[in-house]
């Protein structure tokens, strides 16, 4: 198998191999970052950052469930200095780091890519238009005039490669909409899908919610996940500009779960629950499991099934 080549280019960065950790999952502290580092994941994604540290929500704020997890963090970070810095001294390993961003407000968003704008960093920039679980802010991939308004504001003072974090959706109305938004920009990539919001998990035993933030409504990852993260990527790739690339996240468990998201359209893929569950070793299993379906159908390199999928 040593002539199956996993390595994909997003943007003008090229991963080694196309698995990243999802945003949230080992990247909030410098520890969980060097272990990153450390790993055979092909890059690396930065919690996302807001303009001061943050504590986050009350705990127990995430739970592992048989099928998948249940979370509402609240965006604990260490702030954009921090994440800022860790990608700079990092700029030029092999393994490309995205730097991920979710300023609470249209200007808090304006100041924090100010910042980098006049930084040395020339990586990929992630804007966050889709965090579930900020007490009284809604996801602003769910309010169609406010995704335009966020991208204006980047855009005018920013002009570094940005991608922007999705959330997921349900209508083929909404896939038209937002790409016919996206579209209007010099977008380097969509990442598709974060968690599914405001799912519900109860612990049985104790008759209790899981989490305690929101009353137990927390976003949903992991296996329940992979159809509509699956549909989420094709969706996009029929509708976007071919410029403008995919990550797709979303139930990746296995190699197979890989394979799919590239063939309706990934670029790169991230792992989150499943991450979270296995470790990092969950890098050298998915690759392993990815080469051997590879091998098996004659494919030596992703781009032989990117997109691919047959509609019948
Ligand atoms: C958090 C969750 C998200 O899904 C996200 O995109 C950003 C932040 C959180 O709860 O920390």
């Amino acid at each position: 198998m040593t002539n199956i080549s996993l390595e994909s280019r997003l943007g003008n960065q090229v991963f080694p191999n196309l698995m990243t950790n999802a945003s949230g999952v080992m990247c909030i502290s410098g520890e969980e970052l060097d272990k990153m580092l450390e790993s055979n994941a092909g890059g690396i994604i930065t919690k996302s950052a807001t303009t001061n540290y943050r504590p986050g929500n009350p705990t127990p704020r995430q739970q592992l469930l048989e099928l998948g997890s249940i979370n509402s963090m609240g965006i604990p970070n260490e702030g954009l200095d921090f994440y800022l810095k860790f990608v700079l001294d990092h700029q030029n390993n092999e393994k490309p780091i995205i730097l991920s961003v979710s300023g609470l407000s249209v200007e808090e968003n304006k100041e924090l890519f100010t910042q980098i704008q006049s930084s040395n960093f020339n990586g990929l920039i992630e804007l966050n238009l889709s965090c579930p679980n900020v007490v009284g802010k809604p996801q602003v991939g769910y309010d169609f005039p406010t995704i335009k308004e966020e991208l204006d504001t980047v855009f005018s003072v920013c002009d570094k490669q940005i991608g922007v974090k999705l959330p997921p959706y349900f209508d083929f109305f909404q896939f038209d909409q937002v790409a016919e938004i996206l579209n209007q920009f010099p977008i380097a990539y969509v990442n598709t899908i974060n968690s599914i919001g405001n799912g519900m998990a109860v612990d049985l035993k104790n008759e209790s919610a899981y989490i305690k933030p929101k009353g137990g409504f927390g976003g949903i990852g992991g296996e329940f996940i992979k159809p509509i993260a699956l549909s989420n990527v094709r969706a996009f790739r029929k509708r976007l500009n071919p410029e403008i690339q995919i990550i797709g996240t979303g139930g990746i468990k296995n190699g197979s779960d890989v394979f799919e998201h590239v063939l309706c359209g990934a670029d790169i893929v991230q792992i989150g629950t499943e991450l979270w569950r296995e470790g990092t070793g969950v890098f050298d299993r998915l690759a392993d499991e990815l080469k051997i379906i590879m091998e098996e159908k004659g494919y030596t390199k992703l781009s032989d099934f990117r997109g691919k999928l047959k509609e019948l």
